[in-house]
């Protein structure tokens, strides 16, 4: 028996991975994050799988499911959004299987901050500009940030950002990284990448706060912020330059 950790990806239905996908079809047990996992996939979960919505549930409740299924031998798909080592809240589950000596894996997803870049259609790393990406989010109800994370500390590289579970606090987004980024700086706030309802909008820090405020976006939205998203003024790399030679093309 094992426990299948599996990120659904962030809304299509057909951005799991395969692997993920054929665990979900052999599982007797499907344990999902309902509030995000798309239900197309926990759909494909056989017809007489036990298919139980997590969003209610605390975590002994879960934990208890899945001892349950240990002690009948009936392996678990246990389904988060995106990829689950992102927000994915996994790490207390393994630390509680391990306890229980309950096998687990786990099969990676496609995260959200890749789903809005490539809805943007965009590459978040550019020459010259930023080569770095970090993901982190703001202060929640649920948590706080450690010290030395916050916006304005983070701000000093002056990396892309993806801003997670944030949307709420975009003024504060705002006022931590204006002097580090300049008020002309690109940002775009995704709402459910990839979901048939998605939504983009595209503003820099100066004037970003009132559009989202009026679509009223207050969750599921992440926020890029950085140069790269500025348009085509960037350096080309050195990757697929004529004069550049490597092991592949040595000529
Ligand atoms: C609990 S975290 C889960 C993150 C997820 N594990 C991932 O890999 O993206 C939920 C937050 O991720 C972001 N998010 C998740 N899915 C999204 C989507 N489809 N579009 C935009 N943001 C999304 C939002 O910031 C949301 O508040």
């Amino acid at each position: 028996m094992t426990v299948h950790f599996i990120g659904a990806g962030p809304g299509a239905p057909d951005l799991i991975t395969v692997r993920g996908l054929n665990l979900i079809k052999s599982c007797p047990v499907c344990l999902f994050a309902g509030s995000l996992v798309p239900e197309e996939v926990v759909a494909a979960a056989p017809a007489d799988a036990e298919v139980i919505d997590t969003a209610p549930l605390h975590l002994d409740e879960i934990i208890a499911k899945i001892d349950e299924a240990h002690k009948e031998g009936r392996d678990v798909a246990r389904v988060h959004s995106g990829d689950p080592s992102i927000y994915g809240a996994i790490a207390e589950q393994i630390r509680r299987l391990e306890d229980l000596d309950i096998p687990y894996d786990v099969t990676p997803g496609v995260p959200s901050f890749t789903a809005a870049a490539a809805a943007l259609g965009r590459e978040l790393t550019l020459p010259d500009i930023s080569q770095t990406i970090i993901l982190t989010r703001t202060d929640g109800k649920a948590s706080s940030m450690p010290e030395g994370e916050d916006l304005v500390s983070l701000a000093k590289a002056r990396a892309t950002l993806a801003i997670h579970l944030s949307v709420r606090n975009l003024k504060k987004v705002v006022e931590e990284l204006s002097p580090a980024y300049g008020d002309d700086c690109p940002v775009v706030v995704i709402y459910r990448a990839s979901w048939p309802d998605q939504q983009i909008i595209e503003g820099t820090l100066a004037d970003i706060r009132n559009k989202v405020r009026d679509e009223k976006i207050t969750r599921t939205a992440l926020i890029l912020v950085g140069h790269v998203l500025g348009g085509a003024d960037f350096t080309d790399s050195r990757l697929y330059a004529k004069d550049h030679k490597h092991v592949l093309r040595p000529r």
